[in-house]
């Protein structure tokens, strides 16, 4: 497969949209801004094929000749992210049926109907013909197919693939009827064609539930594997003319709609968008990094991100001078080999005018972003040697699965605010306070590379899940679990015979009843240590079957029953958070568990900093950043180290300010 040269560096570009005198003057500021390289034609489609019969690739042709010539590193795209407006008057079933019933006419993007038998031919035929064309051409370095997959299709032509697709997974409609327990309503199927797609006119309650689950948890599935079909369709349509191009398309972190883990096994490369708002933790930040990176266990590219500002987040706030850079560095550290904004040149109408860009309105290099654009692409050139390849390790596996997603937030009860991603950062977020490396891993995952396995809110625990934490903690393993958890089977039926489910003999306990409390409503937790801590959202009632209490609720009826547990099982142990604990509370018992499973920070010291390690072949490349508002001294670890962006020699007086990175290589 061919590589990148050193850290890819530029994003998407659209001359497309400019008269030609700008082109050149373009060429001659991204060279100022050390850019290398360009994605293009993401949105041309009506550009590249103004008719179904035709195909005019004469301005895209010199698009490419131009960046070609400057020695560009081309990202090109399959450019069907977007409808053109004859395709869908020709053949409105390219448009999507939204959750209403209601068939859209032309207009938007990332709305073909995946199940579109027209949609999946001119699709597929335009990424082959782009290959043909261009796949031979040294300077296209990656394909990128569609933007951003998402969304959502309940046409005619979906509701028919869906048939299928459930006729595949499960052979007969009674194993159907078993898996939605549709004898609840007397809602039995007696013929595939009686089977309707989830929607508000169906099975639909509010927005997106319904009154089936299963229904619900399988149309997600479907409909993730139905985008991912497309996809494929044009992954296979380059490859046959280029075998030798990376070929990718643009995830977006912990969007709910696809599983990630099943496209990555697709993927060459997984790349993905990053855009947190004015108040998104940069805990979750570093936890979506630390998921793409996952995704197949290796770096990853970083597709778009804004140098300066969004447009379509409720409040666009400017980045501040040195965040664009250090959020950059957050991202190489975590696994990233690319940096790549979002837009290269700023729109001058519809609806991305807002949106920031390497060259704003103004149109000259004199600006901030620019400038500090400039700075960072000559600062990640002279990284260009060092980054690429090397690689993020960690002791501490912590589980992310799209199905467990699915089913948590469309089951009914017994909170509605049992979020799956909220609850999996908040486990998540200590190990970042404490600058322990964490995986985000599958639930499938070889766990014999962890010492710590953190499974928070595992309430769908699918065939061969419990035997295979078993055999983790059996071999020595430490195991987090959490409250709503073991209590469904893959269709959201509950494993019967007592909760947390397949996952009792592992806890050590049963969970008799589970309590919701509302946001104003709390209770408490009395540790064996003397320590109380608040805790709320859900309390399960547990009674230990071999596990010690390692705390207590305080108060209510339940008062006295454990709440947080621990349990030996073979030669490791289980802790069992019942309840969902205040931060201070959860992270004195993460605390016991980082002890017991003998994981580490990536140096001591460093409170208050972001240390993130990458294994280069050169010895160990540490990430020290410095995201809070305090000024910070660096740990001891570094003095008298040199700091690679600026060749400075740190010392026990160095302070960061906010937004303040060093890297260091040391063999340590
Ligand atoms: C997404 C899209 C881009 C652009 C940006 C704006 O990530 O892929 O085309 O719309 O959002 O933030
Ligand atoms: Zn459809």
């Amino acid at each position: 497969m061919k590589a990148f040269n050193g850290i890819l560096y530029g994003g998407d570009y659209n001359p497309n949209q400019w008269p030609r005198e700008i082109w050149a003057e373009d060429m001659r500021m991204f060279k100022k801004a050390h850019i290398n390289s360009a994605t293009v034609n993401v949105f041309s489609w009506a550009k590249i094929q103004p008719a179904e019969d035709r195909y005019d690739f004469s301005e895209l042709d010199d698009i490419i000749d131009m960046l070609s010539k400057e020695n560009y590193d081309i990202v090109l795209a399959t450019a069907t992210g977007a409808l053109p407006a004859w395709m869908a008057a020709k053949y409105p079933e390219v448009e999507r049926t939204d959750y209403e019933g209601r068939r859209h006419k032309f207009g938007q993007r990332h709305n073909a109907c995946p199940n579109s038998p027209v949609f999946q031919k001119y699709s597929k035929a335009l990424a082959g013909e782009l290959a043909k064309r261009y796949g031979g051409n040294p300077h296209v370095k990656c394909w990128h197919v569609s933007n951003e997959y998402g969304g959502e299709c309940y046409c005619e032509n979906c509701e028919k693939a869906f048939r299928e697709w459930l006729k595949k997974k499960y052979k007969t409609l009674d194993a159907v009827n078993q898996a939605w327990n549709t004898e609840f309503w007397g809602h039995t199927l007696y013929d595939w064609d009686e089977i309707v797609l989830p929607n508000a006119l169906g099975e639909g309650i509010g927005y997106d539930k319904t009154a089936f689950a299963g229904l619900s948890i399988d149309y997600r599935r479907f409909n993730s594997d139905g985008m991912l079909e497309n996809f494929k369709a044009e992954r296979d349509a380059i490859r046959e003319y280029d075998k030798e191009t990376p070929i990718t398309t643009n995830l977006m972190g912990t969007y709910k709609g696809l599983d990630y883990f099943k496209w990555a096994k697709e993927m060459d490369l997984v790349s993905w968008d990053n855009y947190p708002s004015y108040n998104t933790p940069w805990s979750q930040v570093a936890m979506c990094h630390d998921l793409m990176r996952g995704l197949k266990d290796a770096p990853f590219m970083l597709m778009e991100q804004t140098p300066s500002q969004q447009n379509w987040q409720a409040y666009n706030s400017l980045k501040r001078p040195g965040q664009m850079r250090a959020q950059s560095y957050q991202t190489v550290a975590h696994g990233a080999d690319t940096i790549q904004f979002f837009q290269l040149r700023r729109s001058a109408g519809a609806c991305e005018k807002f949106h920031g860009a390497v060259i704003a309105h103004v149109g000259t290099e004199n600006t901030r972003v620019f400038r500090e654009v400039a700075q960072l692409g000559a600062e990640l050139e002279t990284l260009g040697n060092v980054v690429p390849g090397s690689v993020n390790e960690a002791q501490v596996g912590i589980i992310f699965d799209w199905d467990n997603y699915w089913a948590l937030e469309y089951t009914s009860g017994p909170s509605i605010d049992l979020t799956y991603v909220k609850h999996i950062h908040e486990y998540y977020r200590y190990f970042y306070d404490k600058n322990i490396a964490v995986n985000m891993i599958p639930w499938d995952a070889d766990f014999g590379k962890y010492s710590l396995i953190v499974a928070p809110v595992l309430y769908m625990v699918k065939e061969g899940m419990a035997q295979a934490l078993e055999a983790f903690v059996e071999n020595g393993g430490t195991l987090v679990l959490t409250y709503m958890s073991g209590i469904v089977g893959q269709s959201d039926n509950v494993h019967l015979g007592g909760y947390p489910g397949p996952l009792r003999k592992l806890a050590g306990i049963w969970a008799e009843e589970i309590d919701a409390l509302a946001p104003e409503q709390f209770n408490e937790v009395e540790m064996a240590s003397g320590e109380t801590w608040c805790c709320g959202l859900v309390c399960d009632l547990m009674h230990l079957e071999g596990a010690e209490s390692l705390g207590a609720y305080k108060a209510d009826f339940y008062r006295g029953m454990p709440a947080v547990t621990k349990n030996r099982f073979g030669k490791g142990q289980v802790y069992y958070v019942g309840t969902r604990l205040e931060e201070q509370g959860l992270a004195s018992v993460l605390d016991m568990v980082a002890a017991d499973a003998k994981v580490e920070s990536v140096v001591s010291g460093g409170e208050g900093l972001e240390i993130v390690c990458r294994r280069a072949k050169e010895g160990k490349l540490f990430f020290v950043m410095n995201f809070g508002d305090k000024e910070r001294k660096l740990p001891e670890c570094f003095y008298q180290q040199k700091d690679l962006l600026t060749g400075e020699t740190v010392s026990e007086d160095t302070v960061l300010k906010k937004y303040d990175v060093y890297i260091f290589q040391m063999n340590a």
